[in-house]
C-alpha cells in the first residue's frame, strides 16, 4: 500500500504516516453496502476533534470525569509498575492528552526514564497534544505519530524497545466490533515484549438511561459530531450532502452491550460525490451506521483478556463504578 510520510513540526516531534486514499476508498465501500456505514475513525478531522473536546465537557458525558478520577486517585500505583529501567510510554488514540497529563506528571516526578510516543489519526489533536507536552514537559523526549492504530502498531514493531507501557484510554476499545477488538489486541500483543503493560479504559455496563443520556446530550453536540462526517465528505471529497436532511439517532442495544449510533436520512435523496464520480441513493428513514460504543461487565473484561492471552495485573475503578482502567500484562 502506498502511504504519505511527512514530518509535521520543526523539532521533528510529529510524523504523519497515512496510507493514501483510504478515506476515499472507505467512503466508497461504506456507502455502497447495505446497511450503509462510515468508519468512526473519520470523525476526527480538525473540526471533529474540536467537537469531541466539547463532548468531553458535557455534564451527561460521564466517561472523561470517571477516567480522570481513576488516574488522579491511582496514578502512583500505576507509575510504580515501571521500575527504574528506561521505557517507552505509547498512547493509542491520545486525543487532547488532558487525562494523560496526570500520568506524565507522575512519571516525571518519579524521575522515570521514558520516551512518550502518542499515536492518533487526527493531525489537529496531535498538534494540540505536542504543544501541551512542550509547554508542560519541555525536557520530555516525545515522538508523535499521526496514523491509524494498526499502522502505529506496525511501526512499534520496527522500533523495538525492551520495555513498553501502552495506554489505550477513554474507552476507545469500545469503538471496535467484536472481531476487530480481538484482532487489535492480538496484533498489539505480538508487537510488544513479554512483561510489557497495557492500560485499557473500559466503560462499564450500568443503568441504561444513564448510558443513553450520555450519547443524546441536550445541547446536540453529539449530533453535530456525527453530522460532521457528512460535512467532511463535502469538503474533502466534493460531496453535496445537505446536513439538514439528516438526523442523528443513538441507542443502547442490551443484546450486544453497545450504543449504536446512526445518521438517518430524512427524505428520499440522491447524493453525488465528485471525487468518486458516483451518486448514492438514500431512502427516507434509511440509516448510516457511524459508531459502536461497547460497554463491558467484569466477566466481559476477564474473558477478553483470556481470549487474547493477556494477564490482568490490576483493575482500578471510579467511586461510582462507572468506568475501569484495567492494567494487563503481556
Ligand atoms: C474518544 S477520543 C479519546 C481520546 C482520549 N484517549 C481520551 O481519553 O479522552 C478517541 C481518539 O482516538 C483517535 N482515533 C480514533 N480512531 C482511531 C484510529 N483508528 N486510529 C488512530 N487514532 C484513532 C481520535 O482521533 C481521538 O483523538
Amino acid at each position: 500500500m502506498t502511504a504519505t510520510y511527512q514530518i509535521l513540526n520543526d523539532e521533528n516531534k510529529i510524523v504523519s504516516f497515512q496510507p493514501k486514499d483510504t478515506f476515499l476508498n472507505d467512503i466508497y465501500e461504506g456507502l455502497s453496502k447495505l446497511p450503509k456505514s462510515i468508519p468512526s475513525q473519520y470523525f476526527y478531522d480538525k473540526k471533529g476533534s474540536d467537537i469531541f473536546t466539547k463532548i468531553t465537557k458535557l455534564e451527561e458525558y460521564y466517561l472523561p470525569k470517571a477516567s480522570l478520577e481513576i488516574l488522579d486517585t491511582h496514578k502512583d500505583e500505576i507509575a510504580k509498575l515501571m521500575k527504574d529501567e528506561p521505557f517507552r510510554l505509547i498512547e493509542l488514540g491520545a486525543g487532547d492528552g488532558k487525562r494523560t497529563k496526570i500520568l506524565l506528571e507522575c512519571f516525571f516526578q518519579k524521575k522515570s526514564n521514558f520516551t512518550y510516543v502518542p499515536i492518533d489519526i487526527s493531525e489537529a489533536a496531535m498538534s494540540g497534544l505536542i504543544k501541551l507536552v512542550e509547554n508542560n514537559f519541555p525536557l520530555l523526549n516525545t515522538k508523535g505519530l499521526v496514523t491509524e492504530y494498526f499502522e502505529g502498531i506496525r511501526w512499534l514493531e520496527k522500533e523495538n524497545y525492551r520495555k513498553n507501557f501502552v495506554l489505550f484510554m477513554g474507552s476507545n476499545i469500545g469503538n471496535f466490533n467484536k472481531a476487530e477488538e480481538i484482532k487489535f489486541l492480538t496484533s498489539l500483543k505480538e508487537s510488544l515484549n513479554k512483561d510489557d503493560f497495557v492500560l485499557i479504559g473500559f466503560d462499564l455496563k450500568k443503568d441504561i438511561a444513564l448510558i443513553n443520556n450520555a450519547y443524546n446530550d441536550s445541547k446536540g453536540i453529539t449530533k453535530e459530531f456525527n453530522l460532521n462526517l457528512l460535512r467532511r465528505i463535502n469538503d474533502e471529497l466534493g460531496g453535496d450532502f445537505n446536513l439538514n436532511d439528516f438526523d442523528f439517532y443513538a441507542s443502547y442495544n442490551p443484546l450486544i452491550g453497545s450504543v449504536e449510533s446512526y445518521l438517518i436520512s430524512l427524505k428520499d435523496q440522491n447524493i453525488y460525490i465528485k471525487e468518486l464520480d458516483k451518486t448514492f441513493n438514500f431512502k427516507k428513514w434509511e440509516p448510516i451506521f457511524t459508531e459502536h460504543s461497547f460497554k463491558y461487565s467484569e466477566e466481559d473484561i476477564k474473558l477478553l483478556a483470556y481470549k487474547t492471552g493477556y494477564k490482568i495485573e490490576k483493575q482500578f475503578y471510579d467511586s461510582k463504578h462507572f468506568f475501569t482502567q484495567s492494567i494487563w500484562k503481556v
